[in-house]
C-alpha cells in the first residue's frame, strides 16, 4: 500500500508541531526537506527542527545539500528513519554508505534534469529512490509529467526499492504514481493549502 508522506515545508512554521500532529494519523512518514542555500537557493530546516518533531511520525529526511557526509551523524542522532542524499551531491556514494552504517534506510534523490541512468552505479547502497518531480528547492511547484515514465522504469529496474515522489504531487497525479509503482507519496501544499488535510491525504491514498 502506499504511504503519504507531507511535506512539512508546506506547513507553517510557527506552528509545526501542531501541523504534525494534526496529520500524522494518515500519514506514514513527516518529510522534511533540509536545504543549505548552497545546494538549492533557499535555506530551510536544521537537525535540531528534525528532532523537534521525533516521535509524532516516522521521520523521512531529505537533505538538499552540497555536502550530506558532514551531516550524517546530526540527522541519525536527530531521529531520522530515513535519510535521502542527492546524485548531484558531493560524495553521495559514500554518503549512502554512512546512512546505511547508522541502520537507517539510505535513499538516493534525482531531480528531473539528471538523466535517469545517473544512479545506476551508486543505487546498490540505496534502499530508496526519491524521484523528485520538481527541481527542488521550493513548494507549491507543478509537477513534471516525466516523472509518471521514470518512476515506471526505476520500478521495473529495481523492484526490490521504495520508489518514492517529491514535488507537485496532488489529488490530480496521485493515481497515474500509484499505478506507475510509487511507494510513498510526498506532498507539501497539496496537503497543507487543502481545506481538510486528513482527508486529502486519505483520497490520495485511495485513489
Ligand atoms: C522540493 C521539496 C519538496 C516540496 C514538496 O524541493 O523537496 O518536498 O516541499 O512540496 P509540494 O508538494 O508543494 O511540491
Ligand atoms: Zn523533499
Amino acid at each position: 500500500m502506499v504511504e503519504i508522506a507531507p511535506s512539512m515545508l508546506g506547513a507553517d512554521f510557527g506552528s509545526m508541531r501542531k501541523d504534525a500532529e494534526s496529520v500524522a494519523s494518515e500519514s506514514g512518514y513527516l518529510h522534511m526537506d533540509v536545504m543549505d542555500g548552497h545546494f538549492v537557493p533557499n535555506l530551510t530546516m536544521g537537525s535540531d527542527l528534525v528532532k523537534s518533531l521525533k516521535g509524532i511520525a516516522p521521520l523521512d529526511v531529505h537533505l538538499m545539500i552540497t555536502n550530506p557526509c558532514d551531516f550524517i551523524d546530526d540527522f541519525a542522532e536527530a531521529g531520522a528513519e530515513i535519510i535521502s542524499v542527492h546524485i548531484e551531491a558531493k560524495d553521495s556514494e559514500k554518503a549512502l554508505r554512512l546512512i546505511r552504517k547508522k541502520g537507517i534506510k539510505s535513499g538516493i534523490a534525482i531531480n528531473p534534469s539528471t538523466p535517469e541512468e545517473a544512479i545506476y552505479p551508486i543505487v546498490e547502497n540505496a534502499d530508496m529512490i526519491v524521484v523528485m518531480s520538481v527541481e527542488p528547492g521550493y513548494c507549491g511547484q507543478s509537477f513534471h509529467e516525466s516523472s509518471v515514465q521514470r518512476v515506471k522504469n526505476y520500478k521495473e529496474k529495481y523492484p526490490n526499492k521504495l520508489i518514492e515522489v517529491d514535488g507537485g504531487v496532488s489529488i490530480k497525479n496521485s493515481k497515474q504514481l500509484i499505478d506507475a509503482g510509487a511507494d510513498i507519496l510526498v506532498a507539501g501544499s497539496a496537503i497543507f493549502n487543502s481545506d481538510n488535510p486528513l482527508l486529502t491525504i486519505q483520497t490520495m491514498k485511495e485513489s
